[in-house]
């Protein structure tokens, strides 16, 4: 009758788990974290780090993909458009990344905004959760697609460009009037013709950056029901199907 039915179904469906399903499982969570310049993305991912203390998670930053210079480039570093999706290496990020979710260490460089070099190596270990996070982390949709859940930081214009004028003066020792320069010139344009329009990917938007801790707390309790669902499916693999056919 139609009992046997449903139960017949259901007992197709436990014994089927989809590969794409399985293997879904078996990887690392990756969050995205995009938004304009000095919006509050690092200040987000350090909280979700700090909240996620027990877990493993590392942090990769799309500057650590800035195409590097030759010495004669070098001297022409404010014609340059250090905003511009063209800026990054993102093959190079895609490796890194292909890396990581299959559980293999890399060697990732560190920026240095004063040289405009990224010589020096740091070594990051295969995690639980990988957060990639930089300007335009959503523009590649080869990049999108790794991402497990999106956020977008979004700050206004006026306050972004107080902290970067303070940043770019007091951290990277440039000049007040360089930064304003590079702002018109650069940085305002990309971020409506390339950042802006990656919001549309966001899963999430978060106002204010930073200071929103409500955001950041509803979004740390979601990340942890998905890694407790990751590691009750490695020991019964068939878990979610059963959780997903009797919700159905
Ligand atoms: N940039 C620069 N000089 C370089 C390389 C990059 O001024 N040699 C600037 C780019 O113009 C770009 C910015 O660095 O606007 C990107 O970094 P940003 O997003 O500000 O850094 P985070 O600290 O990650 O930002 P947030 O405040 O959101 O954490």
């Amino acid at each position: 009758g139609f009992h046997m039915d449903g139960f017949e179904q259901r007992k197709a469906s436990i014994e089927q788990p989809t590969t794409s399903e399985t293997d879904m499982y078996e990887q690392p969570f990756v969050i995205g974290v995009a938004g304009g310049a000095a919006s509050g993305k690092t200040a987000v991912c350090d909280m979700i780090i700090q909240q996620l203390h027990d877990q493993r998670v590392v942090l990769v930053n799309q500057d650590s993909f800035y195409n590097n210079f030759s010495e004669e480039e070098l001297t022409r570093v404010q014609d340059y458009n250090f905003d511009h999706p063209d800026a990054f290496d993102t093959e190079q990020l895609l490796r890194v990344m292909d890396k990581l979710k299959h559980g293999e260490a890399v060697d990732i460089p560190k920026y240095d905004f004063k040289t405009y070099k990224s010589d020096v190596l740091r070594r990051v270990n295969p995690s639980d959760v990988i957060i990639l996070e930089g300007i335009l982390v959503f523009h590649d949709q080869r990049v999108r697609e790794l991402m497990n859940m999106k956020i977008f930081v979004d700050t206004d214009a006026d306050v972004r460009l107080a902290r970067r004028i303070r940043r770019d003066t007091n951290e990277k020792g440039r000049d007040i009037g360089a930064v304003l320069d590079q702002y018109s010139k650069f940085v305002k344009p990309a971020f409506d013709d390339f950042i802006l329009p990656t919001k549309k990917y966001a899963d999430i938007i978060i106002p204010r950056g930073g200071d929103n801790h409500v955001a950041i707390d509803l979004i740390v309790q979601h990340i942890r029901t998905k890694l407790g669902q990751h590691d009750l499916c490695k020991i019964y693999p068939n878990l979610y199907v059963i959780q997903s056919t009797f919700q159905i």
